[in-house]
């Protein structure tokens, strides 16, 4: 199978990004491509949205543009990512077949104007991508500067309409079998909602009250799975023209819609797109969480597909990039494993709806503080790539999460809708961040073994194979941490006896789970250690086990807030950020597990790739830290003994 690595090979670390040349006169593609060459750029993603431009009406085909830019490209040694251009129909086709377009819940039509108004499940709609597709593969299959394809962007759409409905059903009739089956999973007992017949079934549109949960979690996993239908139909056409190159379509970060650990089994490279806040103070750590989620899934190198060099334009207020910071977070990615440091887009846009989004290249120009940055960091990414692409190192700790879960927790019924699963995934990892523990992701049930600490955030759903899996990996000598709402549903979405899984209360030593007490967003759970937020429980222990912390004062005083049994640990709560961290910290020391260097700053971030060392300062503040041995740091060639200094925003990245 071809990789990231049959495109880096040759190029080392990708820089580059989206180009859109047919928003410019022919002139200025020459003028891009002077500044291109100028910063280091090797690589450029075309054709994203450029349906409507090779396709103006139905059946025609407009190349010519695409063979000069595909030859302006090999000529200057710029390597391409074609894009199946189908995430943005030409209107032509709406017009031609309006189920083509997707329908909300309520039943509105998404017109054209925008973009992504396409139907998963319309077979004209995906017959025109294919015809489009083909045509492309066909056309530039054995171009030189072809490097990868790129499918799509971003799928994340949803259809509520009647095609989808009807597609719906056949998912279904696969999945189940029969209407019993189906009315089982969904206990369509409860609210007189027995189907009787198949035509019966909708997806989950419109409704007076609170809608079925386990149709809801089916309508999600459908729509994962007919995006991922529409993704691997393009993929097997270019594969069938090009099966030497390598096949990608980006993920937006932590996006809810896709089951991205089933849609990576499909893709030869991983990509994402990712877009901090400037401004956010943990803009750093939500980023790391995206980028160890996204190297867990490539289980390697990975492809950092789109940022932005400055603002974007999709926030309420969108703030620039203060000097220096693209660079900091661009290097961020590398030393959590990006071979590819991509932007959307090359060159800012004077019209459209994202003409106030930057560039590499903003309205500023080449003298604009953006392109001058991004060609230092252009330069930089070329020093540094021989020795950065292609190496990978695991971690001793592993998170768990799953998008099943994620779903089936959502539901409009649960106790508290302060429970927000992306926050809890994120304190989480932001407690081990900030104790500079680094880590993986990986999902329940997959081998866990290679792991000295897993912890689980929350996984309210789990399979009994996830369960085993969890069992099997304690017994083996793991160590597992689980928060709260952890095994309480099947993958039905069923409680489990007890509210919790019998075998994973015997775990961890809870002889009754009473009652969930969640709290109020003002409301904090005294323990005899810490507070507790957004949650928290009545607990009886069994006999034998260690009770770490209780909680104090209201209803529930003496009770278990953290149970250990062996290897084992529950936390039943969220605890404060502080206290979360310092829980794991000693968690995960007594499992073997230390900090990538000692006494760091909580400033500053290290992580190992490789054989290399990253330091990164993400303060405004110069900042001297201590570092093993003397090393060699390849940014400024400069040999470094026992201490580094980072100015603002300063990285090192050093060899022993
Ligand atoms: C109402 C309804 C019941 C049930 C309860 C839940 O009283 O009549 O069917 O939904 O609310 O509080
Ligand atoms: C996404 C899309 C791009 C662009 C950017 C703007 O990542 O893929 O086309 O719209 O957002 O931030």
């Amino acid at each position: 199978m071809p990789g990231l690595g049959d495109v880096t090979g040759p190029r080392g670390i990708l820089f580059g990004g989206d180009y859109n040349p047919e928003q410019w006169p022919e002139e200025t593609w020459l003028e891009d491509v002077r500044l291109m060459k100028d910063a280091g750029v090797n690589s450029v993603t075309l054709g994203v949205f450029s349906w409507a431009k090779l396709e103006p009406r139905p059946g025609e085909r407009e190349f010519g543009w695409l063979d000069r830019l595909m030859d302006l490209m090999h000529d200057n040694g710029i390597g391409v990512v074609l894009a199946t251009p189908t995430s943005s129909p030409p209107p032509w086709l709406g017009r031609l077949h309006p189920e083509t377009l997707p329908r909300d819940e309520d039943g509105r039509t998404e017109w054209w104007g925008g973009r992504q108004h396409f139907s998963h499940s319309s077979a004209a709609y995906r017959r025109y991508a294919a015809a489009i597709t083909e045509d492309l593969a066909a056309r530039y299959g054995d171009h030189p500067a072809l490097t990868m394809w790129h499918i799509n962007n971003e799928y994340c759409t949803y259809d509520w309409g009647d095609g989808a409905a009807a597609r719906f059903r056949r998912w279904l009739q696969q999945k189940y079998g029969s209407l019993d089956a189906l009315n089982s999973a969904w206990g369509t007992a409860f609210w007189s909602q027995g189907y009787g017949d198949w035509d019966e079934v909708l997806p989950p549109r419109h409704a007076h009250y609170m809608k079925n949960p386990a149709q809801v979690l089916d309508f999600k996993r459908f729509t994962s799975d007919m995006l991922l239908e529409c993704c691997t139909a393009e993929r097997d056409i270019v594969r069938r023209h090009t099966p030497h190159l390598p096949v990608t379509t980006n993920f937006m970060p932590l996006w809810v819609g896709q089951d991205a650990w089933r849609w990576v089994e499909e893709e030869d490279i991983v990509s994402v797109d990712l877009y901090p806040d400037p401004r956010d103070p943990f803009g750093a750590q939500s980023s790391a969480l995206v980028q160890d989620l996204t190297r867990s899934q490539a289980r390697g190198p990975w492809m950092l597909m789109e940022q932005a060099a400055g603002p974007v334009n999709w926030r309420g207020v969108n703030h620039p990039k203060p000097r220096g910071l693209n660079r900091l977070w661009s290097l961020q990615a590398v030393a959590r494993g990006a071979d590819a440091v991509c932007y959307f887009q090359w060159r800012q846009s004077r019209q459209g709806a994202e003409k106030f989004h930057s560039g590499m290249v903003s309205h500023a120009g080449e003298q604009g503080r953006t392109y001058q940055e991004v060609r230092q960091l252009g330069a930089e990414l070329a020093r540094i790539g021989d020795e950065v692409t292609g190496s990978h190192t695991p971690n001793d700790i592993a998170i768990l999460h799953d998008w099943h879960s994620w779903w089936a927790g959502a539901h409009e019924g649960r106790l508290s809708t302060h429970v927000d699963y992306p926050q809890i995934l994120t304190a989480w990892h932001r407690a081990l961040w900030q104790a500079h523990l680094t880590t993986d992701f990986a999902h329940p049930e997959h081998d866990l073994t290679a792991y000295k600490l897993v912890v689980v955030p929350q996984l309210y759903a789990l399979t009994d194979a996830a369960i085993d899996n969890l069992l099997a990996y304690v017994r083996g000598g793991g160590t597992l941490v689980c928060g709260f709402l952890t095994g309480v549903a099947d993958e039905d979405d069923r409680v489990r006896p007890g509210g919790m899984d019998p075998r994973l209360r015997e775990l961890f030593g809870i002889r009754t789970l009473h009652e969930w007490w969640p709290l109020d967003a003002d409301e904090s759970a005294e323990t005899d250690g810490f507070r507790g937020t957004l949650w928290s429980e009545e607990i009886e222990a069994a006999g034998d086990v260690s009770v770490e912390a209780a909680y104090k004062g209201g209803e529930l005083d003496g009770a278990p807030a953290v149970l250990r049994n062996g290897r084992a640990w529950y936390v039943s709560t969220l605890p404060e950020p502080h206290a979360l961290r310092v829980l794991l910290t000693r968690i995960a020391a007594d499992a073997g597990v230390r900090p990538v260097l000692d006494g760091l700053p909580d400033r500053v971030e290290a992580v190992r790739r490789g054989d290399l060392l990253f330091v990164l300062n993400h303060g405004r503040e110069p900042v001297t830290v201590e570092v093993p041995d003397a090393q060699h740091d390849l940014l400024t060639g400069a040999t470094v003994e026992g201490e580094v200094t980072l100015g603002r925003y300063g990285v090192a990245v050093l060899r022993s």
